[in-house]
């Protein structure tokens, strides 16, 4: 793969366009009033995916927004790469916070990426990272170079939970036939560390609502007398951690893996500082469950947090009230070993429990998904390995992530495939937030690690 190099310094212009092309359109798959853009941009993929010299490429329809599928089936007897992604992002709120506009990119330099990010909602997750997995391909068929098959499943629902995909996989096992699963959606320790992704934490995704009065009331004729949903609410939340910061939840971690001495000493030797971990978030302190150090509290152990709490009156000046309804988004980070379905039943019936008699509460169930971990012995894992030792020169470290990908799990057991997780995007890098990036050193270095990645697999798969 001598052209590798050659090839992508010809094309990076083009490359960086291609990308603005797709971060462009607002496939915020939370809000239907995206709805168009998101299909417009399943088209976009499509068309893309064609002019590299994809077969059989199509949009397909699942109950929800549509999945890309193409491929490249060279031979038979060779091994079958199926490369996942996601075209959807998150919502670009609160766009005021945002440098520039969330769906016009612009390339700008930070201190992580003195080369400059490309600064969009989507650039790093997924649509930067996905599109490295295009580019990748384009060079392989240009260059007469793909040594194996390649399919592609690129969905649309991943930011809501994949409702979809579940009915997807399970109806097309056949067409998704694959060797191992090749996945970009990750992350890596630093631009001169990189590492593999080798676990991510399951997710159980809850709503509560309080009911106190059955209507608001006046603060001052009442106040004192009933229950306020909103303190009860928080009275409840408070109760969810004990003084260690430990989960509550009787049974939570009955079940949750527990890591050997030797690997969490393994764990230990990545680099990491806590200064700079807190200067970067400006904290003065970091906060988590007693006895784990950071890298353990968001990678190896579950979680439990309010994503978002709301009742009563926020608006300007100030109402005297005393709300009837209080609500609460909740979600916990599961390890290995932890069933989603499960944890939800121990939660909600724990949360009623903890009510006063003076309200009532309603508890109900989101999204969810499986813990993942992945073997490093394996061919999939080697080739990787492999990968980044020629484009980074250095080795790169295996890594748990606190991350959910739910699909992954789902992958192994109906399609009784691994997936490799080449995460090329930095902590930093702001997935979620405003001013989302992603480097240009990465997308680069995704591009042109990701073709050897195919050489290795399919020499090890000889073997
Ligand atoms: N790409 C992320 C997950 C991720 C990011 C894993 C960085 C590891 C490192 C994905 O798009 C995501 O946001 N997942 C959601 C879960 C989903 C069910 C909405 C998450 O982790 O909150
Ligand atoms: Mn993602
Ligand atoms: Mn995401």
């Amino acid at each position: 793969m001598k052209n590798r190099k050659e090839y992508l310094d010809n094309h990076k212009d083009r490359f960086i366009n291609e990308l603005f092309e797709l971060l462009k359109i607002p496939s915020v798959s939370a809000d239907s009033a995206f709805y168009q853009d998101v299909l417009d941009t399943a088209a976009l993929i499509k068309t893309s995916l064609e002019k590299i010299g994809c077969d059989n490429v199509e949009i397909c329809d699942t109950p929800g927004y549509p999945v890309v599928y193409a491929e490249k089936l060279i031979n038979p007897d060779l091994p079958t790469i199926l490369v996942y992604g996601h075209y959807d992002v998150q919502p670009a709120d609160p766009i005021h916070l945002w440098n520039s506009p969330p769906f016009d990119p612009v390339i700008k330099k930070t201190e992580a990426h003195p080369e400059g990010a490309i600064f969009a909602r989507g650039a790093c997750d997924d649509k930067g990272q996905m599109f490295m997995h295009v580019k990748a391909v384009e060079y392989l068929i240009a260059n007469n170079e793909l040594p194996c098959n390649v399919k592609f499943m690129i969905e649309g629902e991943e930011e809501i939970g994949s409702p979809s995909l579940e009915w997807f996989v399970k109806n097309h096992k056949e067409k998704l036939r694959n060797d191992i699963i090749l996945i970009s959606d990750t992350g890596m320790i630093s631009n001169t560390q990189p590492s593999i992704t080798t676990g991510l934490r399951g997710l159980s995704y809850m709503e509560v609502t309080v009911t106190g009065p059955n209507r608001d009331l006046h603060s001052g004729l009442y106040g004192g007398a009933v229950a306020n949903p909103i303190n009860i609410l928080s009275q409840m939340i408070a109760k969810l951690h004990d003084e260690n910061n430990s989960i509550t939840i009787p049974g939570f971690y009955k079940n949750a893996e527990i890591l050997s001495t030797e690997e969490r000493a393994e764990m230990a030797k990545a680099p990491f500082s806590l200064e700079e971990y807190k200067a970067a978030l400006d904290l003065n302190d970091v906060h988590g469950e007693l006895g784990y150090t950071t890298n353990e509290r968001n990678s190896i152990r579950p979680t439990l947090d309010v994503n978002g709490i709301w009742g009563g009156y926020a608006g300007e000046g100030a109402k005297t009230v005393i709300p009837s309804k209080a609500h609460a988004k909740i979600s916990m980070r599961l390890v290995p070993g932890q069933d989603h379905v499960e944890i939800s039943e121990l939660f909600s019936n724990y949360f009623k429990s903890l009510a006063p008699a003076s309200v009532k509460v309603e508890v109900s169930s989101h999204h969810g998904g499986h813990p993942y971990v992945t073997p490093i012995d394996s061919i999939g894992y080697r080739a990787a390995k492999m990968a980044y030792e020629t484009t980074f020169e250095n080795s790169p470290i295996p890594q748990r992530s606190g991350g959910s990908i739910p699909i992954v799990a789902l992958f192994e057991n109906e399609l009784n495939s691994k997936s490799i997780l080449m995460g090329f995007g930095l902590d930093s890098d702001a997935i979620h937030s405003p001013n989302e990036h992603f480097g240009v050193f990465n997308y680069f270095k995704g591009i042109e690690t990701i073709p050897l990645f195919y050489k290795h697999f399919t020499e090890l798969s000889k073997k």
